[in-house]
């Protein structure tokens, strides 16, 4: 059956259900199941920013589906140099079966969807990373079943948003600490709200974490950021995910990657055998190959 979306701009346009489909089909294809299901698919991949795992992932999954996936840099195309992303839409809309973008202003993606004739994917903006909140889910999964409890520790913007309303889809209980100044949107707990969930809000690391069975922490300089990095490593002060924090706790750790070890999170916490980064960056491809059939095929 087809996704009653047509475009994955954040979390909330799967359905509770299609969510837990789309992360039992991402289950099966990392167990080898079902992989060749797009061929002669094209992906066009649009970057505003610098990526590893997002490229990497999705040009990985596309080739294993059978599928092709075109790589769209900043400077390669003339959206870079003056064309409108309107029209860049309409004719990329034309060649591919989808196109997957990772943009500034959360508002750009929602032009794209608009004015494309094919399934768009958000692969970021500043507001929601909904592929990574695939991967985390599937994640927490293989690794402590969907009965957790997990901490968003640091800054309130694009992962932690989307995996706030993901979690709360999959009945997950969260509890976010961020610095007052760098909250979360009230429109994410509202729309966590809209499946029953009520996160727990603070903005004291040390509280959230206490009950915690998963830390999850993202970098405090996002993309884009770097003129407010003195002011944001002071706001952050205290945030740090270190083995202070995590005395007397024995919870997993999760980092979206990349991660700036020595601000959010120490290297000794990254290299533990507490962290699930590695198999969250693995996830992506699985998740995403998932999404990529349920919208595509
Ligand atoms: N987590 C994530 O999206 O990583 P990249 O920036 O490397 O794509
Ligand atoms: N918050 C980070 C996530 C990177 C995957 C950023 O926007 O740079």
């Amino acid at each position: 059956m087809a996704l009653q979306t047509t475009d994955f701009l954040d979390i909330d346009d799967l359905t509770p259900a299609e969510l837990d489909r789309v992360l039992d089909r991402a289950s099966a294809m990392k167990a080898g199941e079902d992989d060749a299901q797009l061929p002669n698919h094209t992906l066009a991949m649009i970057f505003e920013k610098p990526s590893t795992r997002t490229r990497a992932s999705f040009e990985t999954g596309m080739t294993d589906l059978g599928g092709h996936a075109m790589f769209l840099g900043p400077d390669d195309i003339q959206l870079g140099h003056g064309e409108p992303l309107r029209d860049t839409a309409r004719v990329l809309g034309r060649y591919a079966d989808g196109v997957m973008a990772r943009l500034f202003d959360h508002e750009d993606v929602e032009v794209l969807a608009e004015h494309a004739d094919c399934p768009v994917i958000n692969g970021l903006t500043d507001e929601a990373h909904p592929c990574q909140t695939l991967a985390d889910l599937l994640t927490i999964r293989e690794h402590a079943g969907e009965d957790v409890r997990v901490a968003w520790v640091g800054d309130g913007n694009n992962v932690g948003q989307s995996f706030v309303v993901g979690a709360a889809m999959a009945g997950i209980d969260v509890t976010v600490a961020t610095p007052a100044e760098y909250a979360m949107d009230g429109a994410v707990f509202d729309r966590a709200a809209d499946f029953g969930a009520d996160p727990t809000v603070t903005t004291d690391p040390a509280a959230a974490v206490a009950d915690a069975d998963v830390v999850y922490t993202d970098v405090w300089i996002s993309m884009g950021q770097e003129d407010r990095r003195e002011r944001k490593l002071a706001a952050f002060d205290g945030f740090q995910v270190n083995e202070s924090l995590l005395a007397g706790s024995d919870a997993a750790v999760m980092h979206c990657l990349p991660a700036h070890r020595g601000e959010e999170i120490t290297n000794d916490v990254l290299e533990s055998d507490r962290a699930l980064a590695w198999d969250q960056a693995e996830n992506r491809l699985h998740a995403q190959k998932a999404l990529l059939v349920e919208l595509l095929a």
